[in-house]
């Protein structure tokens, strides 16, 4: 019994229990050591993320950004291009004209003379209408154009606009307008000027790009709020691949062969069909023709109607 009391019992006793008491307050003290590291790496890695999610985002505007200056870079060049191809065949042309009336005058039949100055006429007619067409989208581009819709007689006005666009294009395709009966198209609200764009542009595509002769329609319908209004033709038609770029600045399909045009007309519609609050879709097959469908809602009540 003396052997268990001895103090030296006492004393592995106290240093097996000091040793385990150690031992406790250690793992606890490395438990949460560890616990503060996890903490410390889950804090890490989220910081992480984020810095990865913020390059993602950075690089992505930085695409966005690239793929503007491409595109805008792009426009300069197509632009460029144009610049020096509109406006150098015309001026050629009138240059060459002048010289010959200049030192040859008295010695040119008068139908030499007479064609020389039809030359000097459309041509500057080209250069000045090239003109109008960039002030107009820079005018549109600026929102300085905005669609004010009067009421007006529709089936009136499309008589005129197909009368000057046959005294325009020298008669070269008959027009011909194909309406729905007057009265159902009278009580129309449109914008006048807006109209004359988009119906100008097509009807005169239409005539440029169908062989002398062939039929040009102007069609013009009601539906419900809507006129819906059509120009048809039976010409060389849009391939399959340009159809989506038609309306971009400067983009000219492939089948132009030596037809003159800067490619800024249709963006003119658009941007005119998009003002009234309209929709313009096209359908066409290469060699077969051409139809346009822009429908504007010229019969939708006026804001002011519902207030009073
Ligand atoms: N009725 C059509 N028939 C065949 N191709 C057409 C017709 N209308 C437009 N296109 C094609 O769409 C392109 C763009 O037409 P858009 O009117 O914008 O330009 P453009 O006629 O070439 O020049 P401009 O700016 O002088 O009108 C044309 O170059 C042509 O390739
Ligand atoms: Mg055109």
């Amino acid at each position: 019994m003396a052997a268990f009391t001895s103090p030296q019992v006492l004393l592995v006793t106290l240093l097996v229990a000091g040793t385990a008491i150690w031992a406790a307050v250690s793992l606890a003290r490395a438990r949460r050591s560890l616990n503060a590291s996890r903490r410390e790496v889950d804090r890490l890695a989220q910081e992480l993320d984020g810095r990865l999610r913020e390059h993602a985002r950075a690089q992505e505007s930085l695409q966005v950004a690239l793929s503007s200056e491409r595109e805008l870079l792009e426009l300069k060049s197509r632009f460029v291009a144009l610049v020096s191809h509109e406006f150098r065949t015309p001026l050629g042309i009138i240059m060459s004209a002048v010289e010959l009336l200049k030192n040859y005058r008295d010695r040119l039949p008068l139908e030499s003379r007479q064609e020389l100055l039809e030359d000097i006429l459309v041509s500057t007619r080209r250069m000045a209408g090239l003109m109008e067409q960039v002030l107009l989208l820079g005018r549109v581009d600026a929102g300085k154009v905005a669609a004010q819709p009067v009421p007006l007689d529709l089936s009136d006005l499309l008589g005129r606009i197909a009368d000057e666009q046959r005294s325009a294009t020298g008669a070269r395709c008959p027009i011909v307008l194909d309406l729905a009966d007057h009265g159902t198209l009278l009580g129309a609200r449109a914008d006048a000027g807006l109209l004359r764009h988009i119906l100008s542009n097509l009807v005169s595509n239409a005539v440029k790009y169908s062989p002398a002769g062939a039929e040009v329609r102007l069609t013009a319908r009601r539906d419900g709020p809507d006129a819906v209004l059509a120009v048809t033709d039976r010409g060389i038609g849009i391939p399959e691949a340009d159809q989506a770029r038609l309306f971009e600045a400067f983009h000219r399909a492939t089948n132009v062969g030596e037809i003159p045009g800067s490619g800024l007309g249709l963006l003119i519609v658009k941007r005119c069909v998009d003002l009234h609050g309209g929709r313009i879709t096209v359908r066409s097959k290469a060699g077969a023709g051409t139809a346009f469908e822009v429908r504007l809602p010229l019969y939708a009540p006026a804001a002011d109607d519902a207030v009073r």
